[in-house]
């Protein structure tokens, strides 16, 4: 199977990670005010978002053309529930990047019927052209989104039964028990223009060096992204100690 080399940008820290991704990210933005993005939640790209907002604030680039596409929910919370990643997204980059409402394509975190749900999602990608920039938040356990190890097939949006690691994850620590998420497959996350990874803190050096140099294979989801020649990976020093 051809594998690829990612793009690795080494960084001395949080805050610079988070500088150059915003830079690469208002970058796609200035080129393509149409751009459709995909987007994670968590620890890692809070302050990335908050960035670009004052990038959006100082008239770097206009955001009323741009779809955001929200890359995973947590199965079973109401909408609103702080730990949500509708919450996150809705807070950190919808409202700051005045996101029109019918731009926003988003999971029900709540849905009588879950795979109605991930079909509807899935059928709604479909009818777009593939993600200009999918980007991504590397799980303690190499999942992305929440594709989940153990998964076998390079699949399409689904539900995903969570792992122990998964369900501890610090968004839902003070939320009911979640084992269920719903996440965009690794078909469609490998399918876009602009995949891009960031990855911070000595809690991801094992797994960054895991996902660049482990086999490729459903054990580590992450080495999954070898198989795109269009990856960047943007880590800072104390994640990139083992490389
Ligand atoms: C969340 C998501 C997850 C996180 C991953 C890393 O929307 O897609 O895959 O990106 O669990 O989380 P943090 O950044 O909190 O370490």
């Amino acid at each position: 199977m051809k594998s690829f080399e990612p793009a690795l940008e080494l960084v001395k820290d949080y805050e610079a990670m988070s500088e150059a991704a915003s830079e690469y990210i208002a970058g796609i933005v200035k080129e393509k005010p149409d751009a459709i993005l995909c987007l994670p939640t968590g620890e890692t790209p809070t302050r990335t978002y908050l960035l670009l907002a004052e990038k959006f604030r100082r008239g770097e680039f206009v955001t009323d053309r741009l779809t955001i596409v929200k890359l995973d929910e947590w199965v079973g919370l109401p909408m609103s529930d702080p730990g949500t990643c509708e919450t996150y997204l809705r807070t950190h980059v919808i409202a700051p990047l005045h996101i029109p409402a019918e731009h926003f394509i988003s999971f029900e975190s709540a849905p009588a019927d879950q795979e109605k749900e991930v079909a509807r999602i899935q059928h709604t990608i479909d009818a777009l052209p593939p993600f200009d920039l999918m980007m991504l938040g590397l799980g303690v356990n190499g999942h992305i989104g929440f594709n989940e190890p153990g998964e076998e097939v390079i699949g399409p949006v689904h539900v995903a039964e969570l792992q122990e690691t998964t369900q501890h994850h610090s968004m839902v620590r003070n939320s009911p028990l979640v084992r269920f998420g719903m996440t965009i497959g690794l078909r469609d996350i490998l399918r876009s223009r602009h995949i891009l990874m960031l990855v911070s803190g000595k809690g991801k050096t094992e797994q960054l060096h895991r996902m660049l140099k482990d086999d490729i294979s459903p054990a580590f989801p992450a080495t999954h992204l070898r198989k795109s020649s269009h990856v960047r990976v943007i880590a800072d020093t104390a994640a990139a100690s083992r490389l």
